[in-house]
């Protein structure tokens, strides 16, 4: 292999200059075999934050974040994953990965903790006593070719150079570049064998990207590289500016899901799931168009065949299914405390980074990296944008243990004070789906 100078391909980049393949994939492999140094690293993630990156370099730093690790592959076109770029409330996974295989795609799912406000799939699903989620990738690629789904969280095989980049790029704020985003989601969904791809790209106070600029630059960036690697893909723009259906918090949204997949869910998650996973069974070929696919989809869920699916998928990674035919044996607080509107009006908007922070609070979330998740505790709202309040209705309640009264005081306060805007004249309630984008 060439050797190439890490000082010069920092300077390079420093003066916006064009990185080439060669030397993008001596710097991954460097990383990988230690022979350049982290905070190196973190100096050229800082260039590149600054100077950015062209399309034909971040498929080229794709590649060689690709390649750091194993890679899966699948036979046909029908192998396709949803990426979410995380929110609040956000359990769409858990509903739209039956329905799409219900109707005939294989969903190879690799998913994450929580990160910073936003809640993380792994987390909810723990929730549910015995399911594994760090299952061998040979068992993965077993459940998949033989059920159509697995789910499981993020493995030291699948990327493993975006896992080290990731945690450089946390603590020296270069998270919130496009060209790394991309570079970082699309290295694991085609190391993971994905043929298509359908990105959930949250938009709103509780999401990464707060302005729809940034919304469509990122799906645009996920979409051109989709291409250059010859997969099909499709990006959603969604609100996330409320939490997502009524239920926040790990064991709460299991709860949720399972009403969902019931047809017995709130309207914007079972609508948000339906076009997910009506975008999957198009990418993925099994329908020849995207209204046969939503019609497939609504059968699906209609049928309960995608709620059966779930209990099998919940089965064959060792879950106790007794906990999803009766939720109500889910982790559940004893204690409970309704929040009541001051005052009466229309509900504004909703801060909704800050309500993620409040289920932090709660034991919800994690501080540091090694806090214990409480799968427990949450918070179930009764009114979100657009409704109408009198004084004294619940705007939603507080699920918590003993010894966390002054807790709930703080965040009673704090959600008054910070999250909730209340309007006197009629607001319009949001869509959930903002915009479509195509390749
Ligand atoms: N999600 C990812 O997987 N990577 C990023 O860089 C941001 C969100």
């Amino acid at each position: 292999m060439q050797y190439y100078s890490m000082y010069e391909i920092i300077d390079k980049k420093k003066n916006g200059h064009e990185l080439s393949k060669e030397e993008l994939k001596w710097v991954i492999d460097s990383l990988m075999n230690k022979s350049i140094h982290e905070y190196q690293m973190t100096a050229l993630l800082m260039a590149m934050f600054i100077k950015g990156l062209n399309k034909k370099e971040t498929a080229w730093l794709t590649d060689a974040m690709l390649y750091s690790g194993k890679t899966l592959s699948f036979d046909g076109k029908n192998v396709v994953d949803k990426h979410s770029t995380g929110g609040v409330g956000d359990k769409a996974s858990f509903i739209l990965a039956p329905i799409a295989a219900a109707c005939g795609v294989k969903v190879p799912m690799i998913a994450g903790r929580g990160l910073g406000h936003t809640g993380g799939t792994i987390d909810k699903v723990e929730s549910i006593p015995g399911f594994k989620t760090n299952l061998p990738l040979s068992e993965f690629k077993r459940l998949l070719d033989e059920k159509g789904v697995a789910l499981i969280g993020q493995t030291k095989e699948i990327a493993p150079a975006d896992k080290i980049i990731y945690s450089l790029r946390d603590v020296t704020a270069t998270v919130d570049s496009i060209p790394l985003i991309t570079a970082s989601i699309m290295s694991k969904k085609l190391a993971e064998g994905a043929n298509g791809i359908v990105m959930d790209i949250k938009l709103g106070s509780g999401a990464f990207m707060k302005n729809k600029t940034e919304a469509r630059r990122l799906a645009k960036s996920i979409l051109d590289t989709a291409k250059r690697f010859d997969r099909k893909a499709v990006a959603l723009i969604t609100n996330m500016a409320q939490p997502l259906g009524n239920k926040v918090g790990n064991a709460m949204e299991i709860v949720e899901s399972i009403q969902t997949l019931k047809n017995e869910g709130p309207k914007d998650l079972t609508d948000l799931s339906l076009a997910l996973a009506a975008n999957m069974i198009h990418v993925g070929g099994v329908e020849s168009s995207y209204s046969k696919a939503m019609k497939a989809a609504k059968s699906a869920l209609k049928s309960g065949d995608a709620y059966r699916c779930f209990i099998d998928i919940i089965k064959e990674q060792g879950g106790d299914t007794s906990y999803i035919k009766d939720p109500s044996k889910l982790p559940q607080t004893k204690l409970t405390k309704e929040i009541k509107a001051p005052k009466a009006g229309y509900i504004k908007s909703m801060k909704t980074d800050e309500i993620g922070l409040l289920l932090t609070e709660l034991g919800g979330g994690r501080k540091t990296k090694t806090d214990k998740v409480d799968f427990a505790v949450g918070f179930d709202f009764h009114k979100k944008v657009g409704e109408k309040i009198k004084e004294g209705d619940t705007i939603f309640t507080v699920h918590h243990n003993k010894n966390q009264a002054d807790k709930v005081d703080q965040i009673e306060q704090r959600f008054f004070k910070d999250v909730l805007k209340v309007a006197k004249t009629k607001v319009e309630r949001p869509s959930i789906i903002i915009e479509k984008l195509e390749q």
